[in-house]
């Protein structure tokens, strides 16, 4: 099969000029080169393809040092992954860079283990992978430019929408494939084979709560970051993968909020990862969210968002008809990711206002003005600028004039 005609009418006429120069450079240094992967999959699919996912039957740090050789910017190499990234002097349709792989094969050296990697054939480097539908290569260099190799019947599974394993072993070797089997079915509307999801099981679910925090926080970022991430969460729970990492479900009635990141007036910067984790986690206590961070090593700055939202959360009740001061006192040391969101989940006004308004509230008279007036700095400063700033969110001020007559008879 060839699908030189797809893809000179799926790419931008840039990208396929980019791939012909790439593949004149490798063909004279020997080496068949290949479009693999994700961009294969997503190319079958009639999806857009955002990354060139290239690898070649030869050495990928030469090709890449020749490239950059010939055509200038950058250079990243990674002896111990044979892979290199050359980085454009500008960028090519919406590419800053392409990465190259050398075919490899992938051993693991116990289940869970980081592969180790050696120079391999194409076909080794296609049965290394996760499921048949990653599977696939077209061939980019010389006349056979187009070439689909489809050993491990890829697209036959495409056309029959299933996400199946290579072998039996693929979640044992990586667990981490198994947030991918989620991602793929959800992303897509696939169905995971029936001999793949036979091995999600208590064996492979073992491994999977033993890898790093590290990789595991990575496929919760990505799920996020995915449109149909609901039915990802809903899928991992039915799997047991959610119970395996003792983690809760995702409450159904929060997944739109995802969508509604804060208008850009309201200077609150969180982005669509971090608000997942507050809408997933804000209902759990503050010692099962340290428990998960150790988990999945969140960063400390996630950590203690998470951390304010819950508390907040927990105090909303006690502060049902507090003044506009006292929620600004409660709140104001609370990272405004955590009151934005909990802002979501309940819809309390008062947060609201406090983002968009009370918190950059401020008394007229400053610290200057009382030294003005002789007093001496100190803590009674500070009680006298809140007290300030108080009568001013509730109401009790609203003029200068009155603000000093406040002033008169505090002091
Ligand atoms: N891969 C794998 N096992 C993994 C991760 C990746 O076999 N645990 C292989 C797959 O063949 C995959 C390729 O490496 O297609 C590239 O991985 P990645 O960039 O993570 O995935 P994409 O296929 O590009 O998919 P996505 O659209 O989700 O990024």
């Amino acid at each position: 099969m060839n699908l030189a005609d797809l893809l000179k009418k799926s790419l931008d006429s840039s990208l396929v000029d980019l791939i012909h120069r790439v593949a004149d450079e490798s063909s004279s240094l020997g080496f068949p080169l290949y479009l693999v992967g994700g961009s294969v999959r997503d190319l079958m699919l009639g999806r857009p393809i955002v990354d060139l996912d290239l690898t070649l039957e030869g050495d990928a740090i030469k090709l890449a040092r020749a490239l950059v050789k010939k055509y200038g910017g950058d250079l990243t190499t990674h002896e111990k992954f044979h892979t290199a990234t050359w980085v454009f002097n500008s960028p090519v349709s919406s590419l800053q860079s392409l990465d190259f792989a050398s075919t490899r094969r992938e051993t693991y050296s116990h289940p869970g283990a980081l592969p180790t990697v050696t120079k391999s054939t194409l076909d080794d480097d296609l049965r290394r992978r996760d499921f048949t539908i990653n599977a696939m290569a077209i061939r980019v260099d010389s006349e056979r430019f187009g070439e689909l190799h489809d050993p491990l019947g890829g697209q036959k599974d495409l056309e029959n929408k299933l996400i199946r394993v290579l072998h039996p072993n693929s979640f044992m070797d990586d667990p981490t494939r198994i947030f991918r089997a989620v991602r793929y079915a959800a992303r897509y509307g696939f169905k995971i084979d029936s001999e793949t999801l036979k091995l999600v099981n208590a064996e492979s679910l073992k491994v999977l709560s033993g890898l790093s925090g590290e990789r595991l926080r990575n496929e919760f970022d990505l799920i996020f970051a995915e449109k149909n991430y609901p039915t990802m969460f809903a899928r991992l729970a039915d799997l047991n993968v959610l119970s395996a990492l003792e983690a809760p479900n995702f409450d159904a009635s929060f997944v739109s909020l995802i969508d509604k990141l804060p208008e850009p007036s309201l200077s609150v910067e969180i982005d669509r990862v971090t608000l997942g984790y507050i809408l997933w986690l804000a209902d759990s206590s503050p010692r099962k969210i340290q428990s998960l961070s150790a988990r999945l090593a969140f960063t400390a700055e996630l950590t203690e968002t998470l951390i304010s939202a819950s508390k907040l959360k927990s105090m909303l009740t006690e502060l049902k008809n507090a003044k506009p001061s006292a929620w600004t006192l409660a709140i104001e040391n609370m990272p405004l990711d955590s009151i934005y969101g909990v802002y979501l989940m309940t819809n309390e006004k008062p947060l609201f206002d406090f983002l968009s308004t009370w918190r950059h509230v401020k008394p007229i008279t400053t610290g200057d003005d009382l030294k003005a007036r002789g007093l001496k700095p100190g803590p009674k400063f500070g009680e006298i600028l809140r007290r300030l700033r108080a009568a001013w969110l509730d109401g009790e001020v609203r003029s200068l004039n009155e603000e000093s007559e406040l002033l008169r008879n505090i002091l």
